[in-house]
């Protein structure tokens, strides 16, 4: 049998000594550290006192009563609460046990004590209290992962819209810029929902891990599929269709479902997404039984849907029925101020991520990033960040930075004449996701755009002379000027 092991003491209660004695024997001859208490205010003064990992309490305690020590413990606001209980009774009534039991008494152990017995439930307990912290840490984590940041007026507005809006059940329909973080936003929407929750409705739900954020990638779906990941389907109900399957609105009922990227869904889909939202049924593919859904509906898309609306690609009534409440998430350049928040978030996380030892980022990159304009917004600064940190040495230096930041930017002139980073400057196509989207025309064109760009600045744009270094002809670089649509500011 393994030991039990624990981080902080475990606090023993009980009235009569002697049990106590033998008890803290037990524990001590397996490794375990133990406080005493011979009263319910000796108990609660060494649980205000110091941490503990667990307790063992007698339920007849002279005057007091054990169980609503039990009672206070478990109703205590901090994480006390989570501290195991194990009962302990001469003469246990059934009425005490299924008190206990119901207020969250870990176990209920009987006098005489039988050492084993009482071995492996400690054990037990202590093996789910570690158990509980490591979820705890997990969801911190997972919860700091989610976390937005910003103290722009801007983003202070959109905490405040958020915050308005979770408890209701309204649907939301989300608008920005690719990358300003409107995954982000619809998982807060749905995070303080359930904090807004009374205890009694999320014991209902299951508790908070059980209640689904279902996402929903609209533009991923093939169009032949979407019904019957929707909604589901019954066996057989087209050729492939093995067994049944459960829609995404069935698995998100009771919950939140997040219809992202709804702007690229196809409009026979659009109608599909309509029935639903109208008449909040759902009927799997294949089958005849109507399914009734309740959950809430976010949507997400980085295009214009009212645009959209009028070129006839996308359904005005579905648009109306999504877009109860508007939020519009704001691009990074409306917000600059927030930009060194961020970076250095992302720098802590990425160090963290990575076990680093914390890296400093210096003020004039920090500087720098502000300038830059962010066509790709807070996914963009994130993604130079991640790159930096794995780059740089412990200090973020100007150095480090990617030339098309220190010309201000591929697509906006400007900051000419800034200083051009030493040659060693790591390499052009930094971040090679940049260009996935191109052709290897174009491809080429960006950097040697880019390239010529840079090259001109440090030369103070004498043609002359750039070309000179570059060796090749003046006129052949007046040509490719030209075509690459270079001029001076
Ligand atoms: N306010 C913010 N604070 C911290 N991180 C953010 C913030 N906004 C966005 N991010 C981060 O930026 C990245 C992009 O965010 P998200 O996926 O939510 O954007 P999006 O608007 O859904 O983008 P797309 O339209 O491309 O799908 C994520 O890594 C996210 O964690
Ligand atoms: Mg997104």
């Amino acid at each position: 049998m393994t030991r039990p092991r624990s981080e902080h003491p475990v606090l023993i209660v009980d009235d009569e000594k002697n049990i106590r004695r033998a008890l803290r024997m037990v524990l001590e001859g397996e490794g375990l550290e133990v406080s005493e208490a011979a009263t319910i205010a000796e108990a609660e003064a060494a649980l205000a006192g110091a941490p503990h990992d667990l307790v063992l309490l007698d339920v007849k305690l002279g005057e007091g009563n054990g169980i609503d020590l039990l009672e206070r413990i478990k109703s205590a606001p901090g994480a006390e609460r989570d501290i195991p209980v194990l009962m302990i009774s001469g003469h246990a009534t059934v009425d005490d046990a299924v008190r206990a039991t119901r207020l969250g008494a870990f176990d209920f152990l009987e006098k005489p004590l039988d050492r084993e017995r009482v071995i492996v439930s400690v054990r037990n307990a202590l093996e789910r209290r570690a158990m509980g912290r490591e979820v705890a840490t997990l969801r911190a984590a997972e919860s700091g992962r989610h976390e937005m940041i910003g103290e722009s007026p801007v983003m202070q507005e959109l905490f405040r819209q958020v915050a308005r809006i979770a408890p209701t059940k309204g649907r939301v329909l989300v608008t920005g810029e690719s990358g300003t973080g409107k995954e982000l936003i619809a998982r807060a929407i749905h995070r303080t929902w359930l904090q807004s929750l009374g205890l009694a409705e999320l014991g209902r739900r299951g508790g908070e891990g059980n209640v689904p954020f279902v996402k929903v990638n609209c533009a991923a779906i093939p169009p032949e599929l979407i019904e019957s990941e929707l909604f589901g389907h019954e066996r057989g109900a087209f050729t492939g269709a093995v067994g049944r399957k459960r829609g995404l609105f069935e698995i998100a009922d009771g919950g939140t479902i997040f219809l992202d990227e709804i702007g690229d869904m196809s409009l026979p889909a659009q109608a599909k997404v309509l029935r639903v939202l109208q008449q909040g049924e759902i009927v799997r593919v294949g089958g005849e039984k109507v399914l009734t859904v309740d959950c809430r509906v976010i949507a997400a898309t980085n295009k214009n849907l009212t645009e959209e609306v009028a070129a006839g690609r996308f359904r005005e009534d579905l648009f109306f029925r999504l877009n109860v409440i508007p939020i519009r998430a704001p691009s990074l350049r409306e917000r600059p101020e927030d930009i060194p928040l961020l970076a250095e978030a992302f720098v802590r996380l990425c160090c963290d991520e990575n076990g680093f030892r914390p890296k400093r980022i210096s003020p004039e990159v920090l500087s720098r990033l502000t300038r830059h304009p962010w066509p790709g917004n807070v996914r963009e600064l994130r993604n130079v960040i991640e790159r930096l940190v794995i780059l740089a040495d412990d200090e973020i230096s100007a150095r480090d930075l990617p030339p098309y930041l220190e010309a201000g930017g591929p697509h906006v002139r400007g900051s000419a004449g800034s200083p051009i980073p030493g040659v060693e400057a790591p390499s052009l196509v930094l971040d090679p996701r940049r260009y996935l989207s191109l052709t290897l025309r174009e491809f080429r064109d960006q950097v040697e755009r880019e390239f010529l760009r840079l090259k001109l600045e440090q030369n103070q744009w004498n043609v002359s002379r750039t070309a000179q270094e570059l060796e090749i002809e003046r006129t052949n670089l007046h040509k490719r000027l030209r075509a690459l649509g270079i001029e001076r500011e």
